[in-house]
């Protein structure tokens, strides 16, 4: 059994060689990861690993034993939506929303890392993660919104 700590929940799974995608799925009814393309090029499935934008597609669920994993669901956990998710909503910024738990995952690690990026530091950050709904004018107004407002 591998240990895996989720949104401050220690789990135990028989995890084999699957990946965490996978496993967060899978076995821990997880969802908010969603699988595109599974080879690393979609940015569907970004969760942070240790603080990290992570493609889970491509992570060995055993590689995460020991490490602080966060997916979307530990962003809301009573209900209440993180300002990310907020600010999505306010700008309109999905249609569809399959892409949506990786661009705000992708968007957290941006700001834990530059709390006030500019437009190029935007569209460069978040150039991994892929809409297919092309909400792109959207999403990049709403990280924006967020890079020029006080937050707490
Ligand atoms: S499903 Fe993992 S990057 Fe596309
Ligand atoms: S809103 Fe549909 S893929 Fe982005």
């Amino acid at each position: 059994m591998t240990r895996l700590r989720v949104n401050g929940v220690d789990h135990e799974a028989d995890v084999g060689t699957r990946t965490l995608l996978a496993v967060l799925r899978d076995d821990l009814g997880l969802v908010g990861a969603k699988e595109g393309c599974g080879i690393g090029m979609c940015g569907a499935c970004t969760i942070l690993v240790d603080g990290e934008p992570i493609s889970s597609c491509l992570m060995l669920a055993v590689q995460a034993s020991g490490r602080d994993i966060v997916t979307v669901e530990g962003l809301a956990p009573e209900g209440k939506l993180h300002f990310i998710q907020q600010a999505f909503i306010d700008h309109g910024a999905f249609q569809c929303a399959y892409c949506t738990p990786g661009f705000v995952l992708s968007t957290m690690a941006l700001l834990n890392e530059t709390p006030a990026p500019d437009r190029e530091e935007i569209r460069d950050y978040l150039s991994g993660n892929l809409c297919r709904c092309g909400s792109y004018p959207n999403i990049l107004r709403a990280v924006e919104a967020l890079s020029q407002s006080e937050r707490t």
